[in-house]
């Protein structure tokens, strides 16, 4: 077949875990061009200069992948455009608040490469309340950009899969030709991947297990042990799982039930991500999510308060808030609105 050419579009935590895995397989499996790209926001660093030569001279991002060798054949590049020349496989890979500037840049004429293809890594999904609409991102991205988009969610803490301990992740694909492509791109020994034909749902659990993470991290801020939180884990897995029945009904229930982008992420995000760490300071600090993700985040940045309030006004658009209680009280929470405990009041 052709040779394939990847480049990553983003190089936060998650965004640079998955280069590096793209570019180790890049450069020992066959049929890929050995050169990955990832696009890197330009910033200068005081003292030491541009953030993208500092990352490719010394093979690090130091501040979201810290004391992580990144290949040789993973280069940061800081302009989107070059970035994706002649890129056959686009993974798209940004905190879903900063992708629209993206998706205008590479909406212009001549940008991409004919015949390409993506996958989304996002986790996040995009509501259109005036007219009480929701969307995917692999849905946005072949929508505005004309690509065929698969989408990759699993039980993946960033620093964990860039360790290398074992790990699985599923892929949801819109046709055999592209799970197996992407399988290629990111499969390793130690990274087991998964494809299924259902790229809603893979998408769509990523975004929705953030709201019950929040969810956890409280049940951790009012120092509840660990059968609250399995509660809290268990009711949040059916709230995600009708959710997806109700609004993308063509999507399968065992992308929830026995794939690592359903029930295992649910289980990492709740015990050991970022929206579950600043949900638990939320409580017992007093302070904003704002202040928070600035204080323990180092620049990563927090995605499950935004869903929760995107989740919610599509539910009160569509006048369903009264299925889905544990969304609608994590929304109230978060907005200091409602008492933390009675998150278990009524759900
Ligand atoms: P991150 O939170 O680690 O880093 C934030 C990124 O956003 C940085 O690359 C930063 O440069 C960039 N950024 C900040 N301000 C920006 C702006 N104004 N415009 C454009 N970019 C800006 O990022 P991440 O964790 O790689 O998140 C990407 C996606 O991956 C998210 O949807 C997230 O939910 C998902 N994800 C993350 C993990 C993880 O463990 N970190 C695991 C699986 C999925
Ligand atoms: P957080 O954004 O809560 O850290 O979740 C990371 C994740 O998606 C793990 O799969």
């Amino acid at each position: 077949g052709k040779t394939q050419k990847i480049c990553v579009i983003g190089s936060g935590s998650w965004g640079t875990a998955l280069a590096r895995l793209a570019a180790v397989n890049a450069a020992e499996k066959d049929g890929f061009d050995e050169e990955v790209r990832f696009w890197v926001r330009q910033r200068e660093i005081p003292g030491k200069g541009l953030l993208t030569d500092i990352i490719n001279e010394t093979h690090e991002n130091a501040r979201y992948l810290p004391e992580m060798k990144l290949p040789d054949n993973l280069v940061a590049v800081p302009s989107l455009t070059e970035c994706v020349k002649g890129a056959t496989l686009i993974v798209f890979c940004v905190p879903h608040q900063f992708l629209p500037p993206v998706l205008k840049e590479l909406s212009q004429p001549g940008v991409l490469t004919k015949g390409a293809r993506a996958i989304s890594a996002i986790k996040g999904i995009e509501v259109d309340l005036k007219n009480a609409e929701i969307y995917t991102y692999p849905s946005i991205l072949e929508r505005k950009l004309g690509l065929p988009c698969s989408a990759l969610g699993g039980a993946n803490i960033a620093l964990e899969v860039a360790n290398e301990e074992f790990c699985e992740t599923t892929i949801g694909c819109p046709s055999a030709e592209d799970c197996a492509l992407w399988e290629a791109v990111f499969s390793t020994t130690m990274f087991r991947v998964h494809a299924v034909q259902d790229v809603a749902g893979v998408s769509l659990s990523g975004a929705l297990k953030n709201v019950v993470a929040l969810g956890a991290g409280f049940v951790d801020g009012l120092g509840y042990g660990g059968n609250t939180k399995a509660a809290i884990i268990r009711i949040g897995l059916l709230e995600m799982s009708a959710f997806t029945k109700e609004f993308f009904p063509s999507s399968s229930p065992h992308t929830f039930s026995h794939h690592s982008a359903g029930v295992a992420d649910l289980i990492t995000t709740s015990f050991g991500g970022r929206n579950r760490k600043c949900a638990e300071a939320f409580i017992k600090s007093g302070k904003t999510f704002d202040e928070l993700e600035e204080e323990l985040l180092n620049g990563q940045r927090l995605q499950g308060v935004i869903t929760s309030e995107e989740i919610y006004g599509f539910l009160k658009a569509r006048n369903r808030l009264d299925g889905y209680p544990l969304f609608e009280k994590v929304y109230h929470i978060c907005k200091r609105e409602m008492d933390p405990k009675e998150l278990f009041e009524g759900i």
